[in-house]
């Protein structure tokens, strides 16, 4: 039985599609649209995963829909109580216009659902943070598979809106000039500039314990210390951020329920604060879609309700042809820059080497020559990707994260002078390692520019067009291409 699920209505619309067990699509909506965070599906997106896996006998949704709007209507978001039906949005762009029934989810279980049934546990404690759903905004599950095998899900604890580290986070990006629910992870790169004001904690948090805040966030706090530069807004939103993350994983770790973390939500893609996990965890699993678009495939995971069949996040559309590893290397080696479109693109909001503009990471002027393909602000990062073998020869990585082969986690170079483009202000990479089994052929491609060059890693950074989504197909790439005059390679 062919299982679609759905996440859409807010923002990062996805669909995955289940048959089995196995994971036959995912993909979001936006690389259709080309519309960043877009927030609906869209036909073009049905088409690609239906031409190929044919028509899904179930849809399963992400949310349930009622329940979120007692809570709109408690937020006073009145307009949102009238929006138009998800049935009915289906059924808009549904091939012949008659879609099966839809049934819903809870947004908190989707999302840990997504977490525990493609994790390799058997048990797990699972944690979910982000910024709005329902009302839960924070919650502790016990997941596990009972003796047929199906999977179990027992809430223990849960924080409601308005009290939301995510909306606390999103506030702090629109303080600091920056777009909500989109550059959070700008603010995030921000922080390494500027000393964190510990007092910030204080000034928000009621009870850090039960993440309680003082304030609803969900309207702003532009008048907050307006004396603070963004920098500085960033530093500390950041150190407020980790403080609140640390007490949650200290109620977590009393309930002492499994040695293996699932940790979901948006607040999830927080690479920096997610060094604090390993504190706590032995076993650390983050599916490289933690947020709502992910939760499509969480909600298809409970439909089916056994484990999901894991084989990595190159679950979107097909650009065919074998991976161009010797036109690539030849680039590389003369030109030092090329971009990439080949095989399924990646599932989460990382290019992970499908969909990825890849350099040469020694030398002093490759970040400046990255930035200004990329336009983009001068002070934030890039992301080396390396041979997992030797990631630890190159890296020193935290405890919990021996590998990271979804750029979830931040490590120190041990030679930074001869990396420069990949480090960042405070020292710090996030670091994709790649292993023998991964199917992306970055793999071969590390191989053939190690044995090459010596070197094991590459500069990693998503092909976009600037104000695009990652591309998805040739078309993309070849307007990419045209644009910044970098070949890319399928
Ligand atoms: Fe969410």
């Amino acid at each position: 039985m062919n299982i679609l699920g759905i996440s859409a209505g807010f923002h990062d619309a996805g669909i995955s599609l289940i048959c089995d067990g196995e994971i036959l699509f995912a993909a979001h909506a936006e690389r259709y649209s080309k519309r960043k965070h877009d927030s609906e599906i869209n036909a073009e997106i049905l088409n690609d995963c239906f031409v190929q896996f044919g028509i899904p006998d179930r849809i399963a949704y992400y949310e349930r829909p009622w329940l979120k709007k007692t809570r709109q209507l408690y937020a006073g978001q009145y307009k949102d109580l009238f929006d138009t039906s998800i049935e009915d949005k289906i059924r808009k762009i549904w091939p012949n216009k008659n879609p099966p029934d839809v049934e819903y989810h809870g947004h908190h279980q989707s999302h840990a659902a997504a977490g525990f049934q493609t994790s390799p546990y058997s048990d797990a404690t699972v944690l979910v943070v982000d910024a709005i759903g329902e009302w839960d905004t924070a919650s502790i599950w016990h997941a596990y598979y009972d003796d047929l095998g199906q999977a179990k899900y027992q809430k223990l604890w849960s924080q409601k809106y308005p009290h939301s580290l995510g909306l606390f986070y999103s506030a702090m990006t629109k303080r600091a000039g920056l777009k909500p629910l989109d550059e959070e992870y700008i603010l995030m790169g921000m922080a390494a500039y500027a000393k964190y004001d510990a007092n910030m904690y204080g000034d928000f948090l009621d009870s850090g314990r039960d993440l309680r805040f003082k304030q609803n966030l969900h309207v702003g706090c532009d008048e907050y210390h307006p004396g603070m530069t963004d920098f500085e807004i960033a530093a500390s939103a950041q150190y407020t951020l980790e403080q609140c993350l640390h007490d949650l994983l200290e109620r977590v770790s009393r309930l002492s329920l499994s040695d293996n973390l699932v940790y979901m939500g948006g607040v999830a893609l927080n690479c920096k604060a997610n060094e604090r996990l390993g504190a706590y965890f032995q076993n650390i699993w983050i599916m490289p879609n933690p947020g709502d678009c992910g939760s499509s495939l969480g909600a298809a995971a409970l439909s089916y309700g056994r484990r999901l069949n894991w084989n990595g996040p190159y679950l979107g559309t097909d650009i065919l042809g074998p991976y161009p590893v010797k036109d690539l290397l030849s680039e590389l080696l003369t030109k030092k820059i090329v971009g990439v479109a080949s095989g399924r693109a990646e599932f989460g909001p990382r290019a992970l080497g499908n969909r990825s503009l890849l350099a040469d990471p020694r030398g002093p002027d490759i970040k400046d020559r990255v930035n200004e393909i990329k336009r983009r602000q001068q002070f934030r990062p890039f992301a080396p990707v390396i041979l997992e073998e030797l990631a630890d020869e190159y890296f020193s990585m935290p405890i919990g994260f021996q590998t990271s082969p979804y750029m979830q986690c931040i490590a120190y170079c041990r030679d930074p002078k001869n990396y420069p483009a990949i480090i960042h202000a405070d020292g710090t990479s996030r670091v994709q390692t790649v292993s023998k089994n991964c199917s992306s052929g970055i793999r071969q491609l590390l191989e053939a520019w190690y044995e090459w060059t010596g070197c094991p890693m590459l500069l990693n950074t998503s092909l976009n067009i600037r104000g695009e989504p990652m591309v998805n197909d040739r078309a993309d790439a070849d307007r990419f291409e045209q644009l910044y005059g970098v070949k890319v390679l399928s």
